[in-house]
């Protein structure tokens, strides 16, 4: 019933000249898994390159972050009108931008309503800490980044957007969480806390992604769970056989 939604997430990698060779190396094979919803998300400095690439695929673009006013002095921040001018898509709150740059459940708040504003789709990044999960504060967490990050969105927006779930303690460590205990997360408390806000049948048609230390060799375990929709790739999507390989095992399941 939802469709299968595969983004990667390159973060701080690829210059532009590497950026169109990596495209250009996963273009063809990307392009023939059609059944699932596929997206590039490369740092901005590519974006207007990589956008020109994607023009006649059905290959989704998206940044790995914005600001949430449309212009004014804010040093080195990019709006959602200059995001918009070549995506479709935007990361939101991923845990490195929590780690690093101080981003709140509040900002990501703020930010998710720009987006909609703007009609950009976001994918929202929530997960719990190594910390968290290990003093058993996992649900909480999870359940506050859903109810504070989500507050006021409208019903129409909230259905086309991504969730991605990437527990913190997963991502860039090889250390994947288990399939089953993603699906049981994503099930039982996002997907939940999804219903208690906007109702079930939204929250039934809401893509909900798993992001950790994905790659081809795994990729299926988790895209069989039923809760879990697609990934949110980072290190195996800057190899393009890798990408293309987990955007294959996307479809299904
Ligand atoms: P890795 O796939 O490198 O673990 O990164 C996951 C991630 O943070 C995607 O947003």
């Amino acid at each position: 019933m939802r469709k299968p939604f595969v983004a990667g997430n390159w973060k701080m990698n690829r210059t532009v000249e590497q950026a169109t060779l990596l495209v250009a190396d996963m273009l063809p094979g990307l392009q023939t898994v059609s059944s699932v919803d596929r997206v590039l998300c490369p740092p901005f400095t590519s974006l207007m390159v990589v956008s020109g690439m994607l023009a006649g695929t059905e290959i989704g673009l998206g940044a790995q972050n914005m600001y949430w006013e449309e212009q004014g002095a804010y040093t080195g921040e990019v709006s959602p009108l200059m995001i918009k001018e070549f995506c479709q898509y935007v990361i939101l709150g991923h845990s490195e931008r929590r780690k690093y740059y101080g981003e709140t459940d509040e900002g990501v708040n703020w930010k998710l309503k720009a987006a909609f504003a703007h009609n950009l789709i976001p994918i929202v990044c929530i997960g719990e800490t190594l910390e968290e999960n290990e003093d058993g504060r996992t649900a909480d967490v999870v359940q506050r980044q859903v109810l504070k990050g989500l507050e006021g969105i409208n019903k129409t927006n909230a259905e086309a957007m991504v969730v991605a779930y990437e527990p913190v303690w997963a991502i860039g460590t090889g250390r994947s969480a288990s399939p089953e205990a993603a699906n049981e997360i994503i099930g039982s408390i996002v997907r939940k806390n999804l219903a208690a806000i906007f109702g079930e049948d939204i929250a039934a048609k809401i893509r909900i992604l798993y992001g950790g230390s994905v790659k081809s060799s795994n990729a299926k375990n988790f895209f069989v769970q039923s809760e879990i929709d697609g990934a949110l790739v980072g290190g195996a999507s800057l190899k393009a056989a890798e990408f293309v390989k987990i955007s294959e095992a996307a479809v299904d399941n």
